[in-house]
């Protein structure tokens, strides 16, 4: 599985910074290491809406700590 978060301007300024530590703590929590690749992308193009995280070819908007575990299991933990 690829999951990319945007660090494009827009997103960054939303904490794009908290989603990526909260992503790389959620996979070593889960050992997901060997089935996931984690990266950083440039704009996924949902700017209005950050921040924005693609897994795979789904982009999925609106990420935040908040939700973030809710995405998690939803979007990561039920797919790998
Ligand atoms: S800056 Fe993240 S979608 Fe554009």
């Amino acid at each position: 599985m690829e999951i990319r978060v945007c660090i494009g301007s827009s997103c960054h300024l939303r904490g794009s910074y908290d989603i990526i530590n909260l992503m790389k703590s959620g996979i070593e929590k889960n050992n997901l290491e060997d089935k996931v690749n984690l990266a950083a992308a440039f704009c996924l193009g949902k700017c209005g809406d950050g921040v924005s995280i693609k897994i795979d070819e789904q982009v999925i908007s609106g990420v935040t700590a908040e939700n973030f575990n809710e995405v998690f299991d939803t979007y990561v933990l039920s797919a790998v």
